[in-house]
């Protein structure tokens, strides 16, 4: 194969065989292929899009470009939820142990930060002693014995995803529809999962901005699982605002354990069971979404899953009673008064990044103790001076954290028309 006649046939818009894709993924992964051939043929493809033979083609090269878990037969079935991303998302935390309290295990390959979105294992490293590093060995001992494990991807996994995501976050090709579902689902394939549920995010705090591209997302990732043989569905749901009331990383594993001891806010439990309830009924644990959400409440009203937080934090090497440093607390109060209109809430995910809560660069040390919480919601009604949030932040870096706040946050004299939060699924 010669690669620049493979980048030419993309960049004219023509149809890829998969085996034209496998051997231009296999030859990036071992390093014939070099990284200014791999951008050229990641712009030709963000331009020109795949069809669905291609997108599939190139899931499964990069599939097999690593290490796959591999689960012996008879054993409980493996599900596993992912997000998008989106600002204050802590969802994976209390459903991966209430997932795990419903005779399901979770084998959770997480991120970190990526642009202004958070990390969920940032997250989890404000909790002393915890190890996002764990081996594929150490993880599915985690995943059998306590029933959910949350951890990095280990260099054996889906190694051409690590290489190509890095090009794109420097040659603007992140947002493509090919490129995400090849990305997510080979990472997610490779956990050897029975079903998957995908939180597929729309507005302004997530990639995909209109509910329009978050949807044709979820189908081409839902289509890509249910060709596995993963039992995929999808749910879009709302990010103009914040999931939840914390925002940051030790602050927002605060708001986790609250959840499991079932002081969640509401917005927060609707996303983490409506997620949940897909995984219940794809495994056949329930019958309905009706009984599934119920089963999994009842997980959190008998403590269940705050007891299989807690093992599972203590198996991964953390403490999940030993105390989690938050920095100094302020107000951040309304210039005006008027309705909560509208939120950049990017810019939110920003103001943390000010406040060193995520990176600049890469290799970035973070500062896990800043955040804040919001302490209000899309058309509320304030008063001029009222606290809108409140800031964890040392003194040094806290006005740049609030100007960026107050800039992301619109008040005006109409209320705003808010849509739901959960606005479709897609199977
Ligand atoms: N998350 C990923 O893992 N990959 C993408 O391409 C986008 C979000």
């Amino acid at each position: 194969m010669n690669p620049v006649w493979t980048i030419a046939k993309k960049r004219d818009g023509e149809e890829l065989s998969a085996t034209e894709i496998g051997e231009f993924i296999a030859g990036y992964a071992c390093g014939d292929i070099p990284d200014y051939q791999m951008s050229a043929m990641a712009m030709a493809i963000y331009l020109r899009g795949m069809t669905t033979a291609e997108i599939a083609a190139l899931t499964d090269s990069m599939l097999e470009s690593g290490a796959c878990f591999e689960w012996p037969a008879g054993g409980l079935p493996k599900v596993d939820k992912h997000s998008t991303g989106g600002i204050g998302d802590k969802v994976s935390l209390p459903l991966a142990p209430m997932l795990a309290c419903c005779d399901l295990q979770v084998p959770m390959i997480s991120g970190r930060g990526l642009g202004a979105t958070g990390g969920t294992l940032d997250k989890l490293e404000s909790i002393p002693g915890y190890r996002t590093d764990l081996s594929m060995d150490e993880m599915r001992a985690v995943t059998e014995n306590v029933g959910c494990v949350i951890s990095g991807a280990t260099s054996d996994l889906v190694p051409a995803d690590r290489k190509l995501y890095a090009l794109r976050d420097v040659t603007g090709t992140v947002p493509s529809i090919p490129l995400i579902t090849g990305s997510i689902m080979s990472k997610k394939l490779a956990e050897g999962l029975d079903a998957l549920v995908l939180d597929v995010k729309f507005g302004s705090g997530a990639f995909m901005k209109t509910a329009e591209l978050a949807r044709d997302l979820a189908e081409s990732m839902v289509a890509t699982g249910r060709r596995m043989n993963v039992a995929t569905t999808a749910v879009l749901t709302d990010m103009n605002q914040p999931l939840g009331r914390m925002v940051g990383n030790a602050v927002e594993v605060d708001e986790s354990v609250a959840a499991l001891e079932g002081e969640g806010p509401e917005d927060l439990m609707e996303v983490t069971l409506a997620l949940g309830a897909e995984l219940l009924l794809s495994t056949k644990k329930s019958e309905s979404i009706e009984t599934a959400r119920k089963q999994l409440q009842k997980t959190i009203d008998s403590g269940a899953a705050r007891e299989k937080f807690a093992q599972m934090v203590a198996a991964q090497g953390g403490n999940l009673d030993a105390s989690r440093e938050v920095a100094p607390a302020s107000d951040v109060a309304a210039g005006r008064g008027g309705y909560i209109a509208s939120m950049d809430t990017e810019k939110l995910g920003q103001a943390v990044i000010a406040m060193r809560g995520g990176r600049r660069k890469l290799g970035d040390v973070l500062d896990l103790s800043t955040g804040f919480e919001m302490l209000v919601r899309l058309g509320d009604k304030v008063e001029v001076g009222q606290s809108l949030a409140r800031l964890f932040s040392p003194a040094n870096v806290a006005d740049e954290g609030r100007e960026l706040f107050l800039s992301a946050v619109q008040i005006s004299d109409e209320p705003p028309t808010v849509g739901p939060l959960i606005l479709d699924r897609v199977s």
